[in-house]
């Protein structure tokens, strides 16, 4: 087998699902192997970010359906808060097709 051939067969794709904002938002391609925030920012949509790391809670949002994963072993979230639904898409990446609804359309955003 060739290099080329190697390279070829460990570049699978991820799984690409769907990502919609609520409501009535656009919708937008996320695979898998990117963070929500990301796959968002390559569709062209501006939503709230800062440290894009999981601690700022910037991209705070709700989970409305669907499933994710994160990047990191502790986000930035109570564990009330994950147990409700709070995601911080900036970490998480989608593991199907999932439906997120941002602070400005969810006025139950948690305090801390
Ligand atoms: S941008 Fe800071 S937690 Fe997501």
């Amino acid at each position: 087998m060739t290099a080329a051939g190697r390279a070829t067969q460990s570049e699978t794709p991820a799984p690409a699902f769907t990502a919609h904002v609520d409501p009535g938002g656009p919708s937008f391609p996320a695979s898998s192997d990117e963070p929500l925030l990301q796959a968002a920012a390559r569709a062209g949509l501006d939503l709230p970010s800062s440290c894009r790391n999981g601690t700022c809670r910037s991209c705070i949002c709700r989970l409305v359906r669907g499933r994710i994963r994160y990047d990191i072993e502790w986000p930035g979230l109570l564990p009330e808060e994950k147990a409700d639904g709070w995601i911080l898409p900036c970490v998480a990446h989608a593991e199907s097709d999932v439906v997120l609804r941002w602070a400005a359309a969810d006025q139950s955003l948690p305090v801390v």
